[in-house]
């Protein structure tokens, strides 16, 4: 804080944060955060706080699924702010196939081949940055953390739905080595699905 007490972002700031596992008490920050970084360009969306807050839970409840925050670890206050967030969650082959086959347009060589002997394509459902915050490596803090956890669990597949639109989101897909899929979507057209082999053994 400065001394009137307004907020300055800064990169010595950011650099002491800390990312950890989210809480339950987390979830009106994630909401907020998840609310601020989506109402900014390029997505301009006005979601709903209500609705927004019944996706996130929903997503919190999914079984093994991750939510690491960034947060003031030494507030120790119970009241924590949340700075950014990544969310993710073990998706199986089956259910990859049915979303392609829903969504998106046939490809020749027919969809690409995903790991089976194993359900462990980690899924990165949602990755976010407190507006103000953005720009100091906290999201690449949160990506690398994630394909850390999700590699410890045995993932030997990393992947994501994006948006070509989302110009820091695609540069840091692509600093961290994921590659596009050549899918492309019926009704988005701008939509990418990305992917990365994580270092776990490959079982199939
Ligand atoms: C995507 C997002 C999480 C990135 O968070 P962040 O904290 O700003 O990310 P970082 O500071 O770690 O890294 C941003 C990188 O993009 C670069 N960058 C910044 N603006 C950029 C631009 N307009 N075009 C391309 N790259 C840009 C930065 O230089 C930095 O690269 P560097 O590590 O080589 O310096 C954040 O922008 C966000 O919340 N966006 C809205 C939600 C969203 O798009 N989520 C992803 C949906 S799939």
């Amino acid at each position: 804080m400065s001394r009137d007490g307004s907020e300055s972002a800064d990169g010595s700031r950011a650099a002491r944060l800390a990312v950890c596992p989210a809480t339950p008490d987390d979830l009106p920050e994630i909401v907020r955060v998840y609310l601020a970084a989506y109402a900014q360009p390029p997505w301009c969306e006005r979601n709903d706080p209500t609705h927004s807050r019944m996706y996130l839970e929903w997503l919190l409840g999914i079984p093994d699924s991750q939510c690491l925050v960034v947060t003031d670890a030494a507030a120790g206050n119970g009241t924590d702010r949340v700075y950014g967030l990544v969310m993710s969650a073990p998706r199986t082959p089956a259910e990859f196939y049915e979303d392609w086959e829903r969504i998106c347009h046939p490809l020749p060589q027919g969809w690409p081949r995903l790991p089976t002997a194993t359900n462990t394509i980690g899924y990165l459902y949602e990755l976010a940055v407190d507006p103000p915050w953005q720009g100091h490596g906290l999201g690449g803090r949160l990506l690398d953390a994630v394909l850390q956890a999700l590699t410890g669990l045995g993932a030997e597949l990393i992947a994501l739905r994006s948006s070509e639109r989302a110009a820091v989101a695609v540069g840091l897909y692509e600093q961290r080595g994921f590659t596009r899929w050549p899918l492309r979507e019926r009704r988005q057209p701008d939509a990418r699905w990305w992917q990365r082999r994580t270092t776990s053994p490959a079982r199939d």
